[in-house]
């Protein structure tokens, strides 16, 4: 079985990604990760906030974004709340990380900046580089909670991130992108345009509850299940063969069987955080076992004979992943359940 995969120009073992987390700051989590076949690893993000802390320049970058945006406080920890990290990855112990995790591993590491502004911490990215990165994912997070920022200043404001760091990498680059755009495919192709050589769809986004006890805000995250993926797989299929650049599907996955779907849908390759959270490393032994049988049993040699099969691009009706059976979709429920 020829389970060889180009994902942001790198040539992996296999599709499968550990995408980030927490416990991928820890070295012994890396190698177990690597042992049971993860292909690739992505390090937890070093966030903007954290450079700027450690940098004692944080009131500048607030300052910047507020030039951009008046209510840009509101996106960012004040300097006192900016935690460490996990594991204490302050930006120092960040490169050493990524340092020594490049020396360890023989997968690629891909290190993860997270920011939304473009002022002031991109010449981080360097340095990672320096240390040893194969490649740099970036994530965008951010909640656009003013109400007068409008959809084009916030393309714009990210479309800035994306190009000033490519000025500062020779590396690849990947996009951690949002779901949230107005027009997703537009702003994946725009994020190619301006230098990101690989997209991570989606971003998982946090939605705090309100404990109705204490009268305060939760932030505990869900992990993701396998009906989860229905978003990222359609925007992966909408975007495979469409945009000239690298796709990694994150998202939902828990078995093999998840694995498959994205492959279909158009992915290069397949990225899990929940699922090692769930059950440990050990899952990519599992995933990559489940996706081998499923491949031999159809005496297929490759993901390369089912990548894309169910995509946009390549599907001669596909209908379904835009309006096409909306109408029909939400009929047929009716009328099927009305004998129920
Ligand atoms: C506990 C936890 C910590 C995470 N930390 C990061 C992070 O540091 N940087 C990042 O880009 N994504 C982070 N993520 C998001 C994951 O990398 C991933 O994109 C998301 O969980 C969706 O994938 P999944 O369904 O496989 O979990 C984190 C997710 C979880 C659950």
């Amino acid at each position: 079985m020829n389970l060889a995969t180009q994902y942001l120009g790198l040539t992996l073992k296999n599709p499968l990604v550990a995408s980030a987390a927490p416990s991928n700051a820890d070295l012994g989590h890396l190698h177990r990760l690597e042992d049971a076949g993860a292909a690739a690893v992505v390090l937890p993000s070093l966030f903007e906030e954290q450079i700027a802390s450690a940098g004692g320049h944080f009131d500048a970058i607030l300052a910047a974004g507020a030039d951009n945006n008046p209510e840009a406080h509101q996106h960012y920890l004040p300097p006192g709340r900016v935690t460490h990290g996990p594991y204490g990855l302050l930006p120092d112990r960040y490169l050493e990380r990524v340092r020594r995790a490049r020396e360890s591993l023989s997968i690629p590491v891909i290190a993860s900046l997270n920011g939304a502004t473009p002022d002031g911490w991109a010449d981080y990215g360097q340095r990672l580089q320096q240390a040893g990165a194969h490649a740099l994912e970036l994530n965008l997070y951010s909640v656009p909670t003013d109400l007068d920022e409008s959809g084009e200043q916030i393309e714009a404001r990210c479309l800035r991130v994306v190009h000033e760091l490519r000025t500062q990498l020779d590396i690849p680059l990947a996009v951690k992108m949002s779901p949230y755009f107005t027009a997703v495919g537009n702003m994946a192709l725009r994020f190619a345009e301006v230098g990101a050589n690989g997209l991570v769809i989606f971003n998982r986004y946090l939605q705090p509850d309100i404990d109705l006890r204490t009268l305060s805000l939760s932030s505990d995250i869900a992990l993701s299940q396998a009906a989860d993926m229905r978003l990222p797989m359609q925007w992966v299929a909408l975007l495979a063969g469409r945009v000239p650049v690298s796709l990694a599907a994150s998202t939902g996955v828990e078995t093999a069987e998840q694995v498959v779907k994205y492959l279909y849908a158009g992915a290069d390759v397949v990225m899990t955080t929940s699922e090692v959270l769930r059950d440990g490393p050990d899952c990519f032994r599992r995933l990559l076992d489940g996706l081998c049988e499923w491949l031999d049993a159809r005496d297929l040699g490759s993901p390369d004979r089912i990548r894309g099969a169910m995509s946009f691009a390549r599907l001669k009706d596909p209908g379904a992943y835009a309006r096409g059976h909306y109408i029909d979709a939400l009929q047929t429920w009716t009328r099927s359940h009305r004998s129920v």
